[in-house]
C-alpha cells in the first residue's frame, strides 16, 4: 500500500491508488432548511441571469415539500436515519440550498467537526451563523477557516463514498488554495478538480458519485486532466449529455449510499432519463421530483439537502 499523506492533490499529483485510501461510514441524516424565504434578488450564477422576481412562492413550496416527504418515506424504509428541518431566515434567500455554508467530518478519534464555509457572496455568508446553531445543537465542534480563501462546502467538495478521500472543486466558487488547509483540518487527502464551464460553477452540479466505483460527470465541467484522474479513481465514469447535466440538473441528484444496490436509493429531478437509468442501476429506490423553481437559481436535489452525521 502506498501511504497517502492528508494533503491536496492536482490530478497530475495523485500518486496513490483508491485501495490506498481508508474506508469512511457514511453519514445517514438529512438536513434541510425551510423555504419560506427563498427567492431571486442578484445573479450568483448563470442560471440565475433574468431570473429575477422570477420564482412561483407556491411552486417552491409545495415542490420543497416533496422532497422533505421523500426523505421522510426513505426514512421509513431505513435508506437513512433522520431528517432534521430548519427555519429559513428573513432577506436570506439561498439559505435553503443548505449545502453549501459548511462541510461535516468525523476524524478519526470519532470527533465530530463542522466545517464552515468562507461564502464567495456577502449575502450568503450571514447564511453561516445558523447553520451553526445547528451543529451547535448535535454535538459538532465548529470550525473556521484560518486562511482568506473562499470555500463553498459541499456544494463544491465531495467525498469518495465509502472512502476518507474528497474532491474539492474551484475554480467559480471555493479557491484552490484552500484545499491545503481543508485537507490538514480534516486530515484527509483531496483530490482538487478545476471547473471550466460556467453552467457548472460548484462541483455537485457535474460531478456525482454513484458508489465506490462509478459516478456521473458533465464532461464539459472539467479541464482534460481533470477527467484523467476521474478515470483513474473510478472504474465507470458515464458522461451526461448537457440537456441533462445543465437543463436537468442531472448530476445534482442525490445518491443515499447504503452497503449495496438493496439498501441504497436516490432523488433526482424528473425528465433525465440518461442519468435515471444509470442510478437504477446502482439504486434501489429511486425518486423523481420536480424543482423547477430552484433550478432557476442554479440548484436541484443536492443542493437542498446536507448530509450530517
Ligand atoms: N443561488 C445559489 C447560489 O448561487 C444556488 C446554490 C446551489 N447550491 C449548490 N450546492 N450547487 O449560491
Amino acid at each position: 500500500m502506498t501511504p497517502v499523506f492528508a494533503k491536496a492533490y492536482g490530478p497530475a499529483e495523485v500518486h496513490f491508488q483508491l485501495e490506498d485510501c481508508d474506508a469512511r461510514v457514511e453519514p445517514r441524516k438529512v438536513l434541510m432548511c425551510t423555504p419560506e424565504f427563498y427567492t431571486i434578488v442578484d445573479v450568483k450564477n448563470v442560471h440565475m441571469q433574468n431570473q429575477k422576481g422570477n420564482v412561483n412562492k407556491e411552486k417552491a413550496n409545495i415542490q420543497w415539500d416533496a422532497i422533505r416527504n421523500t426523505y421522510l418515506a426513505f426514512k421509513n424504509q431505513k435508506l437513512i436515519d433522520e431528517v432534521y428541518v430548519i427555519d429559513g431566515v428573513d432577506s436570506l434567500e439561498d439559505m435553503v440550498f443548505v449545502a453549501n455554508q459548511s462541510f461535516p467530518w468525523v476524524m478519526w478519534n470519532g470527533e465530530k467537526i463542522a466545517l464552515m464555509s468562507r461564502m464567495r457572496f456577502e449575502n450568503r455568508q450571514n447564511e453561516i451563523p445558523y447553520i451553526e446553531d445547528f451543529y451547535k445543537d448535535h454535538g459538532y465542534k465548529i470550525v473556521e477557516l484560518q486562511s482568506k480563501y473562499h470555500f463553498e462546502g459541499m456544494g463544491d467538495m465531495v467525498a469518495h463514498p465509502g472512502k476518507r478521500l474528497l474532491y474539492g472543486g474551484y475554480g467559480f466558487r471555493s479557491e484552490k488554495q484552500v484545499y491545503d488547509e481543508i485537507s490538514r483540518t480534516l486530515d484527509v487527502p483531496i483530490i482538487t478538480l478545476e471547473l471550466i464551464n460556467e453552467n457548472h460553477y460548484h462541483l455537485d452540479t457535474c460531478f456525482l458519485p454513484l458508489n465506490h466505483t462509478e459516478v456521473l460527470i458533465a464532461p464539459d465541467a472539467f479541464t482534460p486532466e481533470s477527467i484523467a484522474i476521474i478515470r483513474r479513481m473510478f472504474e465507470g465514469v458515464y458522461e451526461i449529455p448537457d440537456t441533462e447535466a445543465i437543463e436537468g440538473f442531472a448530476c445534482n441528484a442525490h445518491i443515499i449510499y447504503g452497503a449495496n444496490r438493496a439498501t441504497s436509493g436516490a432523488i433526482i429531478q424528473k425528465n433525465n432519463p440518461v442519468a435515471l437509468n444509470i442510478i437504477q442501476q446502482s439504486a434501489n429506490i429511486v425518486a423523481e421530483v420536480e424543482t423547477s423553481e430552484y433550478i432557476k437559481s442554479g440548484g436541484s436535489v443536492f443542493c437542498l439537502k446536507m448530509m450530517v452525521y
